[in-house]
């Protein structure tokens, strides 16, 4: 078993904070972004009902689930009720509705793991990408965006994390790094592991809100009004989180055995999952569990060599939060 190295942190580690909430703000969306957006959702939804009356249109993703930056793709997900279309059917005479509409860009993408439709609106200048009866996404975008009013550390915390993630070259499914989805989940699994926590389990508690998505059955406590202040008694900065979040990932997370898993608040082992050897692509040499799609790994993009691309990335920045009198610029600093 890999040996959980603890470092004591820096002492001087508070007076980085302003530095981190100066760049927090800065990637903020400005409010007449979401004005845009929802222009943009007006004009669609009008295009959609006139051949699907009963479809409705769901935003999801990163303009939804309050983990956006400023200037993001807004993703759609078209919820047909009828079981029985044929997805790639309903996105080639969508591609053709919005053609005729003005849109721009418009590209049916059927072959896609998520089959998709992208356009472009030369209105607002945003991009989108709509797939068609895409649940689980919409029900887990709710899930991240109740877990980020319960404290405001979670959305300061994983807005660095993408930043960083971004910068550095490691927030590219495609070449094996992992997703903004990914990053999400693993700073709401560190945040329940501080001492005292920060975030609680919503899936642990009683559950309040509860949708069956397929054989899915997706429950938790929605009703985050009345948990403000649940990690109050924990007083940590945003400075500190950002360094204890890359030396938990650096130094003391063990890739080995551990599944992190936000649905149980805690990590699981990956012997019970049988997520120990390779299965068809699937590697498992990090693992992030789905909150809901509980076979789903999130770390499955991950292979041998991009493994080792990101802990190096992780025992880099944990380094520069250690040592770094600046580490706010260090670690940002392109590839
Ligand atoms: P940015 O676009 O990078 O700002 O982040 P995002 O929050 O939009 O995340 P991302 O593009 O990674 O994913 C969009 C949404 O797809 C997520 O919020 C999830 O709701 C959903 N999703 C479900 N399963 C997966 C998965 O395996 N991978 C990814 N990437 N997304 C998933
Ligand atoms: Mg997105």
């Amino acid at each position: 078993r890999m040996l959980k190295r603890q470092i004591a942190c820096r002492s001087d580690i508070n007076r980085m904070n302003g530095a981190f909430l100066a760049t927090f703000q800065s990637l903020i969306p400005p409010e007449e972004e979401r004005t845009k957006q929802k222009q943009l959702l007006a004009l669609l939804d009008g295009i959609v009902s006139k051949e699907w009356p009963d479809a409705r249109l769901y935003v999801y993703g990163s303009c939804a689930n309050s983990f956006g930056f400023s200037k993001s793709d807004i993703d759609i997900c078209l919820a047909i009720e009828d079981a029985n279309i044929d997805k790639s059917e309903v996105l080639l005479k969508l591609a053709d509705m919005l053609q005729s509409g003005n849109l721009q860009n418009v590209q049916a993408l059927t072959r896609a793991r998520v089959p998709i439709v992208k356009l472009m609106d030369p209105e607002t200048g945003i991009s989108c990408d709509i797939c068609v009866n895409n649940v689980l996404a919409v029900v887990n975008t709710k899930l991240l965006r109740d877990y980020a009013q319960i404290d405001v550390r979670l959305r300061q915390l994983a807005f660095i994390v993408k930043h960083w993630a971004k910068s550095r070259g490691v927030n590219e499914t495609y070449q094996g790094t992992l997703s903004s989805y990914a990053y999400v989940l693993m700073c709401i699994h560190f945040l329940q592991q501080r001492r005292p926590a920060i975030l609680p389990c919503l899936q642990g508690m009683e559950a309040t809100y509860s949708v069956t998505v397929g054989n899915i059955e997706c429950a938790y406590f929605d009703k985050v009004e009345k948990l403000y202040g649940f990690g109050s008694q924990n007083g940590e900065s945003l400075a500190r989180l950002v360094w204890a979040f890359f030396s938990y990932w650096a130094y003391c997370h063990d890739y080995a055995n551990d599944v992190i898993s936000i649905r149980s608040g805690s990590t699981v082992s990956k012997r019970g999952k049988d997520w120990t050897r390779r299965i068809g692509n699937d590697r498992h040499l990090i693992c992030i569990e789905d909150p809901f799609e509980v076979s789903h790994d999130l770390g499955r993009v991950v292979d041998k060599f991009s493994i080792r691309v990101l802990r190096e990335e992780f025992e880099r920045a944990a380094e520069i939060m250690q040592y770094d009198p600046n580490p706010c610029v260090k670690l940002f600093e392109p590839y």
